[in-house]
């Protein structure tokens, strides 16, 4: 594995989940593997699951860890290739990605979508531009479509929690006061596609995912139909493909409640965090004992190491 930014850079997601598990008994076997190696972690926006489970993962594997939140203390980066640099933009990701790659065997870097340029984000413009100056493996810590580390500990702690070998699993479309990114969805959409599930999407009209990711996916917008014997309820919410990056209209009340879960085979509910209570689920699903709410945001570190594990043998 040079890069990780999608599932395209994984052979087979169920190995890989199964290596994390591998990690997740035995952290601390791989100590030598990173000694002497530095990961720097570049954060163009917020986090708090990532950032710190990526860097305990690169800890465990023995690597020294620099966190910068390039957003908030680096300077304003320049991202278009031939423009004449006499605004706000100090520095080129030129200059920007061949430095940090003076310091760094290893670099994660979070960008969410902009959300106001479609084409630009679904060509991951700022990942893309990011991976072509690095001369070192990057870690995508979610990008503008995708957020694989997510997906990656999402299918663990699924396997983790299975019952049948071919569970159901649910993608339910929630409501949300902002304009979010659709990059868990149409990650977890996509690695779903290749584990051993029975994978569904519910959603509202005017919320259908990008059909590059859904492809022969069932959509279904009926909600509470979506949810009959499911044994995985995983809530997310974002903003609209196809109006893109804005909030439409919707009539019913899509918020996850004790209600609908009651239509499900006892189902597991799950959300990558962070979530809004009472307006994407509510209070007594997330606090009951079918939530794996922070058995996710755990497995985001055994995901991030086999990740990185697998970098770090590969170069
Ligand atoms: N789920 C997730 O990526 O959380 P953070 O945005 O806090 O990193």
């Amino acid at each position: 594995m040079k890069n990780f930014l999608s599932v395209h850079d994984v052979v087979d997601v169920n190995v890989l989940a199964d290596k994390a598990l591998r990690l997740k008994s035995a952290p601390f076997l791989h100590q030598s593997l990173g000694k002497n190696k530095t990961m720097v972690l570049l954060f163009l926006n917020p986090s708090l699951r990532t950032r710190l489970s990526t860097q305990k993962a690169a800890l465990n594997l023995g690597m020294q860890c620099i966190v910068m939140n390039v957003g908030q203390d680096g300077w304003n980066l320049e991202m278009e290739d031939g423009v004449i640099m006499n605004g706000n933009q100090a520095e080129h990701i030129k200059e920007a990605a061949g430095v940090i790659s003076q310091y760094a065997d290893v670099i994660g870097l979070r960008t969410f979508a902009g959300l106001t340029d479609r084409e630009k984000d679904y060509a991951e413009f700022v990942l893309n531009q990011f991976v072509k100056y690095a001369t070192v493996p990057v870690v995508n810590m979610e990008s503008a479509t995708v957020h694989p580390l997510q997906s990656l500990a999402d299918l663990v702690t699924i396997r983790e929690f299975q019952k049948i070998k071919r569970p159901k699993v649910v993608l339910t479309w929630a409501p949300h006061p902002r304009a979010l990114p659709q990059a868990v969805a149409n990650s977890f959409v996509e690695w779903m596609q290749k584990a051993e599930v029975d994978l569904s999407i519910t959603n509202p009209k005017g919320y259908n995912l990008s059909p590059e990711f859904v492809k022969d996916t069932t959509v279904i917008h009926d909600q509470m139909e979506a949810f009959e014997k499911a044994d995985f309820i995983y809530a997310k919410n974002w903003s609209s493909f196809e109006d893109y990056g804005k909030i439409v209209e919707v009539k019913e009340n899509w918020t996850v409640s004790a209600a609908k879960m009651a239509k499900t085979n006892n189902a597991y509910f799950m959300h990558c965090l962070p979530v809004r209570r009472n307006v994407v689920v509510d209070d007594a699903v997330i606090d009951s004992e079918r939530s794996l709410v922070l058995q996710q945001a755990g497995n985001r570190e055994w995901a991030a190491q086999a990740v990185i594990k697998q970098i770090l043998e590969a170069n």
